[in-house]
């Protein structure tokens, strides 16, 4: 069976709402499943002069935050995030930033890494986002699984993103096209990374 923590952010619930449906569709394809937000570093100020921010810290107040032992225990990790101009946000990094003890052992090597991400706009940087992270990857040592042109479905002009699916926070809510590219992502997620494990 693969470990998989599903490890995000999000201040307004569309980045949380695709990590909940891959953590689903995950644990509904047999693998034993992490889902964690990380640590909230903006101050309370900034939290409370947004209604849909507060609403969401409240909302989210009992799914698990994310720790090192998570990235130990897992064999893939998908990462979630919101754009922000241009890259991940400060809080997915602010996390990724404490994982030295466990690059310096090597433990992140060969481990499957996977990004998702949520921007407001069509061309907001959806794709550089998901390369930010994936640079981090390339130190670890980790085996990078987008989602390519594998499925017919990528050609669907609304889905088609390549590199981790994405969603359009201007187009709506999160829908059946993130759902069905998250389905295929961790589709391959499982499928390689049990191929690395042997399970
Ligand atoms: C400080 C800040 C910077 C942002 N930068 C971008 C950006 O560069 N491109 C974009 O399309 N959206 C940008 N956004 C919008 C968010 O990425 C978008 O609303 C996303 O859907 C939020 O996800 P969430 O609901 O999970 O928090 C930005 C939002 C904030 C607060």
């Amino acid at each position: 069976m693969v470990n998989l923590a599903v490890i995000h952010y999000s201040q307004t619930g569309n980045v949380y709402e695709m990590a909940k449906t891959a953590a689903d569709e995950a644990a509904e394809a047999g693998a034993e499943v992490r889902l964690r937000k990380v640590a909230e570093l903006a101050p309370a100020e900034a939290i409370a002069s947004n209604p849909d921010w507060a609403a969401h810290v409240e909302a989210v107040a009992d799914v698990p935050e994310a720790s090192l032992d998570d990235l130990e225990w897992a064999d893939a990790v998908m990462w979630g995030t919101p754009t922000r101009f241009g890259v991940p946000c400060a809080q997915l990094r602010q996390f990724v930033d404490q994982t030295g003890p466990l690059w310096q052992q090597g433990k992140l090597a060969n481990k499957v890494m996977s990004t998702f991400v949520s921007t407001q706009t069509s061309h907001g940087g959806q794709e550089s986002t998901i390369l930010a992270m994936n640079n981090t990857f390339y130190h670890w040592g980790a085996i990078i699984v987008g989602i390519g042109y594998t499925d017919p479905a990528v050609f669907n002009l609304e889905l088609g993103n390549p590199y981790g699916a994405s969603h359009i926070g201007n187009a709506g809510a999160v829908g059946e096209h993130q759902r069905l590219a998250l389905s295929i992502q961790v589709g391959r997620v499982l499928d390689i990374a049990a191929k690395l494990t042997g399970e």
